[in-house]
C-alpha cells in the first residue's frame, strides 16, 4: 500500500507487519539509540486541519526518530483563513517537496480526496467521523503487549459510537486481527449503518465488563454533539461511565484503555483513568512507535533497513 486511509486498508499480514516493526522499533529506541537513518532526506508534511496534542506531536516525533524532515501546518494562521481549498493547500506543500503527508481534517473522506491530487503516501491522521487508523494501530499493540496474541480476545469499546473515528478503526483492525469485539452505547449514540460493523452490539455495560479482555472508554464528542442524542451528563456516567465499581467487576487480568483527550468524571472517573489497569500514558508512548513503524513501510523504500541504526 502507498496510503494508510482506512484501517480496512491493512490485511492481516500487513497489520502483523506494522505491529512487529513498530516492536523492533520500541526496541531499538529502548536502547537509548535516538535516530534512525532510514528517512533521511525525506520530508514529511503534517497537515493539520482539526486540533490535536498526542497525534500531531507523535506524528513529529516519529518522522524526527527516522531522520526525516518535519513540516508542521496548522490550518489556524494559515491561507486556509482566506478561503485557500485543501487541494491548493496541498498543492503548495508538495510543491516545497513532501514525500509524505499526514492529515486530521473534519471533513470524513478528506484524506482519500487528497491521495488523488498528490504524489506523495497520504496518512490518515483522523477525519471528521470516518477513521483514525494510526490510533487503532497504537491500541492493538498496547493490547498484544499487555495481552498477548489477540486471537479470540474480547475487546469492548463503550460510549460515543457515533461520532467516533477510534471506533470504526479498531473495530476494523481488532476484527482483521481476530479479536471479538462489543460495542455498547446509548441507542441515539450508534451509527445507522452500526449492523455492518463486524462487532457485536450492547446496551448493558454491566452485563459485558465480567467477559472483557479490555474495556475502551470513549470521549464524548460535545462538540459534535446534536443536544436531542445525549441524556445529561449524570444519567450518561450513571448508565455508560466507567467507575471504580464498574472496573472490579471486569477481569483481573483486563486493561481500561482511552485515547484522549478525556472528559474526566463523564465517560472515565479519575481514579479509573490513574488506576494501574489503565494504559492510557502508555497509549501515547506506544503512539511514537506505532506512526514510525507506519512511515519506516511507507516511505522507507529502498533506504536501509532497521538494523543500520546510528546514535546521534
Ligand atoms: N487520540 C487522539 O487522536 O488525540 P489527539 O486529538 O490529541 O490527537
Amino acid at each position: 500500500n502507498r496510503h494508510l486511509i482506512s484501517a480496512a486498508d491493512l490485511s492481516r499480514d500487513d497489520a502483523l507487519l506494522v505491529l512487529d516493526t513498530a516492536e523492533e522499533l520500541a526496541h531499538i529506541a529502548g536502547r537509548s539509540i535516538k535516530k534512525l537513518p532510514t528517512l533521511r532526506g525525506r520530508t514529511v508534511v503534517n497537515l493539520f486541519f482539526e486540533d490535536s496534542t498526542r497525534t500531531r506531536i507523535s506524528f513529529e516525533a516519529a518522522a524526527k526518530r527516522l531522520s526525516a524532515d518535519v513540516i508542521n501546518f496548522s490550518a489556524k494562521g494559515s491561507s486556509v483563513s482566506k478561503g485557500e481549498s485543501l487541494k491548493d493547500t496541498a498543492l503548495t506543500l508538495e510543491a516545497m517537496g513532501a514525500d509524505g503527508v499526514v492529515i486530521r481534517h473534519g471533513a470524513s473522506g478528506a484524506p482519500h480526496r487528497l491521495a488523488g491530487w498528490v504524489q506523495g503516501s497520504v496518512v490518515n491522521a483522523g477525519d471528521g467521523t470516518h477513521e483514525h487508523p494510526t490510533q487503532a494501530l497504537l491500541d492493538a499493540f498496547t493490547m498484544r503487549k499487555r495481552l498477548g496474541d489477540l486471537d479470540g480476545r474480547r475487546v469492548t469499546i463503550v460510549g460515543d459510537v457515533l461520532h467516533s473515528r477510534v471506533a470504526r478503526s479498531n473495530v476494523l483492525l481488532l476484527n482483521t486481527l481476530g479479536a471479538d469485539v462489543t460495542v455498547v452505547a446509548p441507542p441515539t449514540l450508534l451509527p445507522v449503518a452500526i449492523g455492518t460493523w463486524p462487532c457485536s452490539v450492547s446496551y448493558d455495560l454491566d452485563g459485558v465488563l465480567p467477559k472483557s479482555d479490555v474495556i475502551m472508554m470513549l470521549r464524548v464528542q460535545q462538540e459534535r454533539m446534536n443536544a436531542a442524542y445525549f441524556p445529561t451528563v449524570r444519567e450518561y456516567s450513571r448508565r455508560y461511565g466507567l467507575d471504580a465499581e464498574r472496573m472490579a467487576a471486569l477481569p483481573d487480568h483486563a486493561i481500561v484503555m482511552h485515547p484522549g483527550p478525556m472528559n474526566r468524571g463523564v465517560e472515565i472517573a479519575a481514579e479509573v483513568a490513574d488506576s494501574v489497569r489503565s494504559t492510557i500514558v502508555e497509549q501515547v508512548a506506544n503512539g511514537v512507535s506505532a506512526r514510525m513503524a507506519v512511515l519506516y513501510l511507507l516511505l522507507g523504500g529502498s533506504e536501509p533497513a532497521i538494523g543500520q541504526e546510528v546514535s546521534q
